[in-house]
Protein backbone atom coordinates (compact mmCIF):
# COMPACT_ATOMS: atom_id res chain seq x y z
CA UNK A 1 0.00 0.00 0.00
CA UNK A 2 1.10 3.60 -0.78
CA UNK A 3 0.28 6.46 1.34
CA UNK A 4 -0.89 9.64 0.50
CA UNK A 5 0.77 12.37 2.51
CA UNK A 6 -0.64 15.05 1.03
CA UNK A 7 -3.52 16.24 -1.23
CA UNK A 8 -3.78 20.03 -2.73
CA UNK A 9 -6.79 21.12 -4.76
CA UNK A 10 -5.12 23.12 -8.27
CA UNK A 11 -8.24 24.06 -9.45
CA UNK A 12 -11.37 22.65 -9.71
CA UNK A 13 -10.37 19.59 -12.07
CA UNK A 14 -7.09 19.33 -11.41
CA UNK A 15 -5.14 17.94 -7.89
CA UNK A 16 -1.88 17.60 -6.62
CA UNK A 17 -0.66 14.63 -4.48
CA UNK A 18 1.91 13.49 -2.90
CA UNK A 19 2.55 9.77 -2.22
CA UNK A 20 4.99 8.04 0.03
CA UNK A 21 6.84 5.63 -2.63
CA UNK A 22 10.70 5.67 -0.99
CA UNK A 23 12.37 3.00 -3.86
CA UNK A 24 10.40 5.40 -6.98
CA UNK A 25 11.37 8.60 -5.07
CA UNK A 26 15.16 7.79 -5.25
CA UNK A 27 15.36 6.47 -8.89
CA UNK A 28 12.90 8.63 -10.99
CA UNK A 29 14.12 11.17 -13.71
CA UNK A 30 12.19 13.42 -15.64
CA UNK A 31 9.68 12.38 -18.25
CA UNK A 32 9.57 9.15 -16.28
CA UNK A 33 5.52 7.53 -14.98
CA UNK A 34 4.63 5.47 -12.77
CA UNK A 35 1.21 3.00 -13.17
CA UNK A 36 -1.34 3.01 -10.32
CA UNK A 37 -4.32 0.92 -9.06
CA UNK A 38 -6.67 2.85 -6.40
CA UNK A 39 -8.10 -0.83 -5.71
CA UNK A 40 -8.38 -4.28 -6.26
CA UNK A 41 -11.13 -3.27 -8.96
CA UNK A 42 -9.13 -0.26 -10.24
CA UNK A 43 -7.81 0.11 -13.96
CA UNK A 44 -4.39 0.41 -14.67
CA UNK A 45 -3.58 4.03 -15.13
CA UNK A 46 -0.45 5.87 -15.84
CA UNK A 47 0.85 9.41 -14.34
CA UNK A 48 3.87 11.00 -15.23
CA UNK A 49 6.20 11.66 -11.89
CA UNK A 50 5.53 15.55 -11.64
CA UNK A 51 8.56 16.02 -8.42
CA UNK A 52 9.90 13.97 -5.87
CA UNK A 53 11.76 14.63 -2.74
CA UNK A 54 14.30 11.34 -2.06
CA UNK A 55 14.78 13.15 1.92
CA UNK A 56 11.13 12.46 2.57
CA UNK A 57 10.20 9.24 0.41
CA UNK A 58 7.72 11.15 -1.73
CA UNK A 59 6.64 11.67 -5.21
CA UNK A 60 4.42 14.55 -6.44
CA UNK A 61 1.96 13.32 -9.14
CA UNK A 62 -0.65 15.68 -10.78
CA UNK A 63 -3.63 14.51 -12.21
CA UNK A 64 -6.60 15.96 -13.86
CA UNK A 65 -10.13 14.33 -12.91
CA UNK A 66 -11.37 13.49 -16.65
CA UNK A 67 -12.91 9.70 -15.67
CA UNK A 68 -13.62 6.90 -13.26
CA UNK A 69 -10.28 6.18 -12.20
CA UNK A 70 -9.28 9.72 -11.57
CA UNK A 71 -12.70 10.60 -9.85
CA UNK A 72 -11.66 7.26 -7.60
CA UNK A 73 -8.03 8.37 -6.72
CA UNK A 74 -9.51 12.33 -5.70
CA UNK A 75 -11.80 10.76 -4.02
CA UNK A 76 -9.14 9.45 -1.68
CA UNK A 77 -7.63 11.96 1.48
CA UNK A 78 -4.40 12.85 2.96
CA UNK A 79 -3.34 9.46 5.20
CA UNK A 80 -5.48 7.17 2.31
CA UNK A 81 -3.69 4.63 0.75
CA UNK A 82 -3.59 3.29 -2.88
CA UNK A 83 -3.26 -0.35 -3.83
CA UNK A 84 -0.64 -0.57 -6.43
CA UNK A 85 2.26 1.93 -7.74
CA UNK A 86 4.95 0.43 -10.26
CA UNK A 87 7.36 2.57 -11.65
CA UNK A 88 9.90 4.63 -12.39
CA UNK A 89 8.42 3.35 -16.15
CA UNK A 90 9.83 4.96 -19.52
CA UNK A 91 12.65 6.51 -21.03
CA UNK A 92 13.80 10.01 -18.84
CA UNK A 93 13.88 12.65 -21.17
CA UNK A 94 16.79 13.17 -23.17
CA UNK A 95 17.59 16.57 -25.15
CA UNK A 96 19.85 16.46 -28.08
CA UNK A 97 23.34 16.99 -27.34
CA UNK A 98 23.36 20.39 -29.18
CA UNK A 99 20.89 21.82 -26.99
CA UNK A 100 21.86 25.08 -25.26
CA UNK A 101 18.71 27.22 -25.52
CA UNK A 102 15.07 25.49 -24.97
CA UNK A 103 11.82 26.11 -24.74
CA UNK A 104 9.54 24.30 -22.95
CA UNK A 105 5.80 24.11 -23.67
CA UNK A 106 2.78 22.94 -21.42
CA UNK A 107 -0.59 23.31 -22.33
CA UNK A 108 -3.25 22.44 -19.39
CA UNK A 109 -2.74 19.60 -17.35
CA UNK A 110 0.40 18.82 -19.71
CA UNK A 111 2.29 21.67 -17.56
CA UNK A 112 2.82 18.89 -14.99
CA UNK A 113 4.54 17.26 -17.20
CA UNK A 114 6.12 19.22 -18.68
CA UNK A 115 7.28 20.74 -14.69
CA UNK A 116 9.84 17.86 -14.42
CA UNK A 117 11.71 18.74 -17.53
CA UNK A 118 11.91 22.65 -17.18
CA UNK A 119 13.13 21.83 -13.36
CA UNK A 120 15.71 19.68 -15.06
CA UNK A 121 17.25 21.13 -17.68
CA UNK A 122 17.26 24.50 -15.96
CA UNK A 123 19.27 23.30 -13.12
CA UNK A 124 21.52 21.69 -15.66
CA UNK A 125 22.54 24.98 -16.51
CA UNK A 126 20.51 25.22 -20.11
CA UNK A 127 18.59 28.49 -20.87
CA UNK A 128 15.06 27.74 -20.50
CA UNK A 129 12.13 29.32 -21.72
CA UNK A 130 8.71 28.25 -20.74
CA UNK A 131 5.50 29.15 -22.29
CA UNK A 132 2.51 27.66 -20.60
CA UNK A 133 -1.27 27.64 -22.03
CA UNK A 134 -4.82 27.41 -20.21
CA UNK A 135 -8.01 27.58 -21.54
CA UNK A 136 -8.65 30.62 -18.71
CA UNK A 137 -7.50 32.17 -15.60
CA UNK A 138 -9.11 29.53 -13.16
CA UNK A 139 -7.56 27.23 -14.22
CA UNK A 140 -3.64 28.15 -14.25
CA UNK A 141 -1.46 25.96 -12.21
CA UNK A 142 1.82 25.54 -11.28
CA UNK A 143 2.92 29.65 -12.21
CA UNK A 144 5.28 30.05 -9.74
CA UNK A 145 6.94 26.32 -10.10
CA UNK A 146 7.86 27.29 -13.46
CA UNK A 147 8.98 31.07 -12.60
CA UNK A 148 11.75 29.84 -10.14
CA UNK A 149 13.18 27.07 -12.68
CA UNK A 150 12.95 29.11 -15.87
CA UNK A 151 14.97 32.38 -17.45
CA UNK A 152 10.96 33.31 -18.80
CA UNK A 153 7.27 32.12 -18.21
CA UNK A 154 5.51 33.59 -20.71
CA UNK A 155 1.62 32.75 -19.62
CA UNK A 156 -1.11 32.37 -22.10
CA UNK A 157 -4.89 32.26 -22.08
CA UNK A 158 -7.23 30.96 -24.64
CA UNK A 159 -9.81 33.92 -23.37
CA UNK A 160 -6.81 36.54 -22.51
CA UNK A 161 -8.22 36.46 -19.02
CA UNK A 162 -4.75 35.75 -17.42
CA UNK A 163 -1.48 36.67 -19.11
CA UNK A 164 -0.82 36.57 -22.89
CA UNK A 165 -4.48 36.02 -24.74
CA UNK A 166 -3.70 33.29 -27.36
CA UNK A 167 -2.68 29.84 -27.92
CA UNK A 168 1.06 28.71 -27.11
CA UNK A 169 1.68 28.58 -30.56
CA UNK A 170 1.28 32.42 -30.90
CA UNK A 171 3.45 33.04 -28.46
CA UNK A 172 6.45 30.61 -29.93
CA UNK A 173 5.42 32.38 -33.57
CA UNK A 174 6.20 35.75 -31.78
CA UNK A 175 9.73 34.41 -29.69
CA UNK A 176 10.86 33.29 -33.54
CA UNK A 177 9.35 36.45 -34.85
CA UNK A 178 11.80 38.56 -32.28
CA UNK A 179 14.44 36.86 -32.94
CA UNK A 180 14.96 34.52 -30.31
CA UNK A 181 16.78 31.28 -31.52
CA UNK A 182 15.69 28.14 -29.75
CA UNK A 183 17.68 25.26 -30.36
CA UNK A 184 15.23 22.55 -29.26
CA UNK A 185 11.52 22.76 -28.26
CA UNK A 186 9.72 20.38 -25.97
CA UNK A 187 5.77 20.46 -26.26
CA UNK A 188 3.61 18.49 -23.37
CA UNK A 189 -0.04 18.77 -23.25
CA UNK A 190 -3.37 17.87 -25.59
CA UNK A 191 -2.64 15.63 -28.86
CA UNK A 192 -3.87 19.05 -31.43
CA UNK A 193 -1.58 21.73 -29.73
CA UNK A 194 1.62 18.99 -29.69
CA UNK A 195 0.56 18.63 -33.38
CA UNK A 196 0.34 22.33 -33.59
CA UNK A 197 3.53 23.36 -32.10
CA UNK A 198 5.27 20.71 -34.20
CA UNK A 199 3.57 22.05 -37.75
CA UNK A 200 5.40 25.36 -36.44
CA UNK A 201 8.68 24.07 -35.55
CA UNK A 202 8.94 22.08 -38.66
CA UNK A 203 8.85 25.30 -40.77
CA UNK A 204 11.61 26.53 -39.08
CA UNK A 205 14.01 23.35 -38.98
CA UNK A 206 13.92 22.86 -34.76
CA UNK A 207 14.04 19.47 -33.26
CA UNK A 208 10.87 18.70 -31.12
CA UNK A 209 10.41 16.10 -28.07
CA UNK A 210 6.55 15.57 -27.53
CA UNK A 211 5.40 13.49 -24.70
CA UNK A 212 2.87 11.28 -26.05
CA UNK A 213 -0.25 9.67 -23.99
CA UNK A 214 -1.75 6.65 -25.61
CA UNK A 215 -3.57 4.18 -23.63
CA UNK A 216 -1.51 1.84 -21.56
CA UNK A 217 -2.16 -1.25 -19.87
CA UNK A 218 0.98 -2.83 -18.32
CA UNK A 219 3.79 -0.34 -18.95
CA UNK A 220 6.25 -2.89 -19.81
CA UNK A 221 6.07 -3.84 -23.64
CA UNK A 222 3.72 -6.58 -23.84
CA UNK A 223 -0.09 -5.67 -24.38
CA UNK A 224 0.67 -3.46 -27.29
CA UNK A 225 -2.13 -0.79 -25.95
CA UNK A 226 0.45 1.95 -26.34
CA UNK A 227 1.38 1.11 -30.07
CA UNK A 228 2.18 4.75 -31.62
CA UNK A 229 3.70 5.05 -35.07
CA UNK A 230 6.97 7.26 -35.47
CA UNK A 231 8.58 7.91 -38.45
CA UNK A 232 7.06 5.26 -40.34
CA UNK A 233 8.05 2.58 -37.56
CA UNK A 234 5.72 1.11 -34.68
CA UNK A 235 6.80 2.14 -31.21
CA UNK A 236 5.43 0.96 -27.59
CA UNK A 237 5.06 4.71 -25.92
CA UNK A 238 5.57 2.77 -22.22
CA UNK A 239 9.05 1.23 -23.00
CA UNK A 240 10.64 3.08 -25.76
CA UNK A 241 9.09 6.71 -24.52
CA UNK A 242 6.66 8.82 -23.23
CA UNK A 243 9.12 11.04 -25.47
CA UNK A 244 9.52 11.03 -29.11
CA UNK A 245 10.51 13.25 -32.15
CA UNK A 246 7.31 15.43 -32.86
CA UNK A 247 8.35 15.77 -36.67
CA UNK A 248 7.85 11.79 -36.96
CA UNK A 249 4.69 11.32 -34.96
CA UNK A 250 1.43 10.20 -36.94
CA UNK A 251 -0.64 12.26 -34.37
CA UNK A 252 -3.59 11.68 -36.51
CA UNK A 253 -3.29 7.91 -35.55
CA UNK A 254 -2.59 8.61 -32.36
CA UNK A 255 -5.82 10.38 -31.79
CA UNK A 256 -7.97 7.93 -33.63
CA UNK A 257 -6.47 5.15 -31.16
CA UNK A 258 -7.14 7.38 -28.21
CA UNK A 259 -11.09 7.34 -29.07
CA UNK A 260 -11.48 3.53 -29.33
CA UNK A 261 -12.89 3.21 -25.65
CA UNK A 262 -14.67 6.48 -25.45
CA UNK A 263 -18.06 5.36 -25.02
CA UNK A 264 -17.22 2.77 -22.46
CA UNK A 265 -15.06 5.63 -20.80
CA UNK A 266 -18.20 7.47 -20.92
CA UNK A 267 -20.14 4.90 -19.10
CA UNK A 268 -18.23 4.56 -16.66
CA UNK A 269 -17.96 7.64 -15.50
CA UNK A 270 -21.23 7.79 -15.51
CA UNK A 271 -21.59 4.88 -12.86
CA UNK A 272 -18.71 6.51 -11.02
CA UNK A 273 -20.84 9.90 -10.81
CA UNK A 274 -23.61 8.16 -9.97
CA UNK A 275 -21.45 6.26 -7.01
CA UNK A 276 -20.46 9.28 -5.54
CA UNK A 277 -24.57 10.38 -5.17
C1 LIG B 1 2.74 8.22 -19.94
C2 LIG B 1 1.47 8.93 -19.52
C3 LIG B 1 1.57 9.91 -18.54
C4 LIG B 1 0.41 10.59 -18.14
N1 LIG B 1 0.56 11.55 -17.17
C5 LIG B 1 -0.52 12.22 -16.75
C6 LIG B 1 -0.39 13.20 -15.72
O1 LIG B 1 0.68 13.45 -15.16
N2 LIG B 1 -1.53 13.86 -15.33
C7 LIG B 1 -2.76 13.59 -15.92
O2 LIG B 1 -3.74 14.24 -15.53
N3 LIG B 1 -2.90 12.66 -16.88
C8 LIG B 1 -1.82 11.96 -17.30
N4 LIG B 1 -1.97 10.99 -18.26
C9 LIG B 1 -3.33 10.67 -18.75
C10 LIG B 1 -4.04 9.76 -17.72
O3 LIG B 1 -3.42 8.48 -17.72
C11 LIG B 1 -5.55 9.61 -18.08
O4 LIG B 1 -6.16 10.86 -17.89
C12 LIG B 1 -6.22 8.60 -17.16
O5 LIG B 1 -5.85 7.30 -17.56
C13 LIG B 1 -7.73 8.75 -17.22
O6 LIG B 1 -8.35 7.66 -16.59
P1 LIG B 1 -9.85 7.77 -16.06
O7 LIG B 1 -10.34 6.41 -15.74
O8 LIG B 1 -9.95 8.78 -14.98
O9 LIG B 1 -10.63 8.36 -17.30
P2 LIG B 1 -11.29 7.61 -18.54
O10 LIG B 1 -12.68 8.09 -18.67
O11 LIG B 1 -10.99 6.16 -18.50
O12 LIG B 1 -10.42 8.22 -19.72
C14 LIG B 1 -10.37 9.61 -20.04
C15 LIG B 1 -9.27 9.78 -21.09
O13 LIG B 1 -8.00 9.42 -20.50
C16 LIG B 1 -7.22 8.61 -21.40
N5 LIG B 1 -6.99 7.28 -20.81
C17 LIG B 1 -7.90 6.44 -20.25
N6 LIG B 1 -7.33 5.32 -19.81
C18 LIG B 1 -6.02 5.42 -20.09
C19 LIG B 1 -4.91 4.57 -19.89
N7 LIG B 1 -4.98 3.37 -19.33
N8 LIG B 1 -3.71 5.01 -20.34
C20 LIG B 1 -3.58 6.24 -20.90
N9 LIG B 1 -4.60 7.08 -21.10
C21 LIG B 1 -5.80 6.67 -20.72
C22 LIG B 1 -8.02 8.54 -22.69
O14 LIG B 1 -7.53 9.52 -23.57
C23 LIG B 1 -9.42 8.85 -22.28
O15 LIG B 1 -10.17 9.42 -23.30
C24 LIG B 1 -0.84 10.29 -18.71
C25 LIG B 1 -0.94 9.29 -19.70
C26 LIG B 1 0.21 8.63 -20.10
C27 LIG B 1 0.12 7.56 -21.15
S1 LIG C 1 1.28 -0.34 -22.21
FE1 LIG C 1 1.32 -2.38 -22.94
S2 LIG C 1 2.87 -2.34 -24.45
FE2 LIG C 1 2.93 -0.36 -23.61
Amino acid sequence: MFQITKKKILNPSVTLMEIYAPHIAEKVQAGQFIIFRVDEQGERVPLTVADSNPEQGSITLIFQIVGRSTMKLNALQEGDSILDLVGPLGLPTKLPEHAQKVCVIGGGVGCAIAYPQAKTFHKSGLHVDVIAGFRSKEIVILEEEFRENCSELILCTDDGSYGRKGFVTNALQNQIDSGIHYDTVVAIGPIPMMKSVCDLTKKYQIPTIVSLDPIMVDGTGMCGGCRVTVGGKIRYACVEGPDFDGHQVDFDELIRRNGVFRKREAECRMMALADQL
